[in-house]
């Protein structure tokens, strides 16, 4: 069994990091990112999280994986189990191996998807209480999910999304904890919704802040961190009786990837109950 200490958050410097192809609606490369504005913005949460007390381990970045960055999609963590991403764009599935070699170093079981399935990690799965909610079609397969419920023998909610922009589940959903999340209506359709509406206290994000990646937020205990320009939510985090921290991340929203995708928590995220 890892042991950790505290919340535990994985990240991979941006060194290599670039808007090189176009795989979801963010991406254009005529608006490339500048590289050392996006190394001071990934500083800044960096330096942010672990004031906030994180312990941040780093994966070695590799020129020719740009979206390596985003560390939210290399797996699902359930204690020392990490199913690893079968990514959907050929574009990222160089990272595969480099993400499974970086959990067997860190002493984690590493867990293939059987081959025909797609699956994008936390991106796409997270833990609110001991549900899994999984987001679908835009990334990953909704059989996927099943099988992973049948592995970790926990309820899967698939929630299908319905909208590009929010092609992952961890930009339009934040579990804050097992009673509590942040959504992005538009992103779902009705059955989406009401099936998310079985968590006791929904907070809803407008969409001009949801397109500033609003939900894609990275719980630390009381604290959430996002992106800056949001600042309905930062008030309606305040009165949940959460403290909000606002950091500037354009350069990642440039990707479609925000504060939430360039973490990979290894404990266990604070809205989660493992099965
Ligand atoms: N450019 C990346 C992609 O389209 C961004 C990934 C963002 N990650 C996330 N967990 N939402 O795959």
């Amino acid at each position: 069994m890892i042991k950790f200490s505290r919340p535990t958050i994985l990240m991979c410097p941006p060194d290599f990091y670039g808007i090189e192809y176009e795989i979801n609606p963010w991406m254009n490369r005529s608006v490339p990112s500048d590289l050392e504005r996006s190394k001071r913005q990934w500083n800044a949460l960096h330096d942010l999280l672990v004031q906030l007390g994180a312990d941040v381990r780093l994966m070695q970045p590799v020129a020719g994986l740009p979206d390596l960055v985003f560390t939210a999609n290399a797996g699902l963590v359930c204690r020392n189990k990490v199913f690893l991403a079968s990514f959907r764009h050929a574009a990222r599935q160089g990272e595969t191996p480099v993400d499974a070699e970086w959990f067997q170093s860190a002493g984690f079981e590493t867990i293939a998807f059987p081959s025909g399935h797609n699956f994008e990690g936390a991106g796409d799965a997270l833990f609110c209480g001991d549900t899994l909610y999984a987001g679908y079609l835009v990334r990953s397969d909704v059989s996927s999910m099943q099988w992973i419920g049948t592995q970790l023998n926990c309820r899967v909610i698939p929630l299908q999304l319905v909208d590009d922009h929010y092609y992952h589940l961890d930009t339009c959903f934040c579990p804050l904890n097992a009673e509590t999340a942040l959504y992005y209506p538009g992103a779902f359709d009705d059955y989406a919704r009401r099936a998310l509406s079985q968590i006791r206290s929904l907070i809803p994000v407008q969409a001009d802040e949801a397109a500033r990646f609003a939900c894609n937020a990275v719980v630390v205990g009381h604290h959430v961190v996002m992106n800056q320009g949001c600042p309905q939510l930062e008030s309606d985090l305040v009165k949940a009786g959460y403290v909000p921290h606002s950091t500037p991340l354009d350069e990642f929203l440039k990707a479609g990837g925000s504060a939430k995708c360039l973490t990979l928590r290894l404990d266990g995220e604070e809205a989660a109950v493992w099965p």
